[in-house]
């Protein structure tokens, strides 16, 4: 069963207190129960609505709409593609597909080490240095199959 760490629900209370109303606070309560369970899974929501005391559908609906919360266990480096509009003009599916040749794994998988795993997502707002991609929270734009295999060759 999930429970947040004491000093998680204390980030969390002082998170409340920046906000008119606790409900405010529910993406920051979802990020930190992201960076200790690793993803946002039905227990998680749960914990988090009781800590927000809001229903547990409110939670749901945030936690789905934001590609940036994991609904299910993500790797060490979650690398989301993105292959909307402009990524795709400027070769997102070719990104997308470079990187699951890579890895040896395909969109929505995790490698058996637990290492990577491979999302493709909806604009992520980087469109004018299309095409782009995410690894966990940092942005890498203006791709090209050279400068992609360096990046991933850097991961440890
Ligand atoms: S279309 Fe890819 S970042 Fe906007």
């Amino acid at each position: 069963m999930f429970k947040f760490t004491e000093e998680n629900v204390a980030r969390i209370e002082a998170s409340k207190k920046k906000y008119p109303t606790s409900r405010a606070a529910v993406m920051d309560a979802l990020y930190i129960a992201q960076e200790q369970n690793g993803y946002i899974s039905q227990e998680v929501m749960t914990e988090v609505a009781s800590l927000l005391n809001i229903d547990t559908v409110d939670v749901l609906g945030v936690a789905t709409f934001y590609t940036m919360y994991h609904k299910k266990p993500a790797g060490k480096f979650h690398i989301q593609v993105c292959t909307n509009v402009s990524c795709m003009l400027r070769g997102g599916y070719e990104i997308l597909e470079s990187v699951e040749k890579k890895l040896g794994i395909k969109e929505n998988e995790v490698t058996n080490d637990g290492k990577y795993s491979i999302e493709e997502v909806e604009c992520m707002g980087s469109c004018g240095t299309a095409p782009m991609l995410a690894i966990n929270e940092d942005f890498y734009e203006n791709l090209s199959k050279e400068n992609l295999d360096q990046l991933l060759d850097k991961l440890n």
